[in-house]
């Protein structure tokens, strides 16, 4: 079943046009929002940001944000995911194709569920990642549709038998092609401050509060290639990834090559969360 826009229907029945903007020009944001147990996690978080990147695009939902929230709850439950993803996307709809806003276009919503494991083996065993040069825009902080960086560096990593791609720009590591990224140093973690640079995820900031918790000191403080390198634990955290280890970088180990202690803890951590 899919959402489309205020119903939802078969996937057969939805009608998105040749020239919706998000098919002609990325133009639209969307959201993946982890389902544990059959219940969304941190979905008002995943709200609040979709409405900040609605916002700074200048597009707006049909409909008020709480109907928004009803109708995702009953997407849910009329396809229920036991661990799954709700994938949903906004565009600013269809019209006659012209780089700036149509003045008539209506905003197209779809959504959907789907089932997905998480991904255990990887998140006990640690993946290897490769560095990647940031050729993106410079408004990261949008999660717009527009992901062809994003997808060039993860094809990259994978030619690579590398798990994920890290980002720098110069000198400066930013974040993965699908996640963000801290490093373990000199006693503190470090993670890129969340600016225009990078996406401020929502597993990101929920891992800082767990690290917190567990009295693990965090800074939000950019870090150089050469920190990464010399790193005693490196994870990448995302709404799929979880709290995922990098145990090698370019085929070097980070470390001595294993799943750090403190990588250890903050997965217990996440997992007492979700469970
Ligand atoms: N990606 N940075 C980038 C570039 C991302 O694409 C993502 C998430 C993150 C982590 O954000 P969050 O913790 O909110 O998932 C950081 C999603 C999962 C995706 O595109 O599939």
């Amino acid at each position: 079943m899919i959402l489309w826009n205020d119903r939802i229907v078969k996937r057969e029945e939805v009608q998105i046009d040749i020239e919706d903007r998000g098919y002609q020009f990325g133009d639209g944001v969307y959201e993946v929002i982890r389902v544990y147990h059959g219940k969304p996690f941190q979905l008002d978080e995943h709200l609040e940001r979709l409405e900040r990147s609605l916002n700074e695009i200048r597009l707006a939902l049909p409909y008020p944000m709480e109907d928004f929230k009803h109708l995702l709850q009953q997407l849910l439950d009329k396809d229920p995911v036991t661990d799954g993803i709700i994938y949903l996307q906004v565009t600013r709809g269809n019209a006659l194709r012209s780089h700036a806003f149509p003045s008539e276009a209506k905003s197209v919503v779809t959504a959907y569920t789907r089932e997905m494991p998480r991904p255990t083996k990887s998140l006990a065993e640690g993946i290897g990642a490769h560095l990647t040069n940031d050729i993106r825009w410079l408004r990261c902080d949008i999660k717009s549709l527009n992901l062809l960086g994003n997808v060039l560096a993860k094809q990259e990593a994978l030619d690579n038998d590398c798990g994920e791609a890290l980002f720098h720009r110069g000198d400066i590591v930013t974040e993965g092609s699908s996640s963000n990224v801290f490093i373990k140093k000199d006693g503190a973690w470090l993670t890129h401050p969340a600016n225009h640079l990078i996406l401020n995820g929502i597993t990101r900031r929920f891992v800082m509060r767990l690290m917190a918790d567990l009295e693990m000191p965090v800074k939000e403080e950019a870090f150089k290639i050469a920190d990464l390198l010399n790193a005693d634990e490196v994870i990448i955290t995302s709404t799929t990834q979880e709290v995922m280890p990098v145990v090698s970088i370019d085929g070097e180990p980070v470390g001595n090559g294993e799943v750090g202690e403190w990588t250890r803890s903050l997965q217990n951590a996440f997992e007492r969360h979700i469970s």
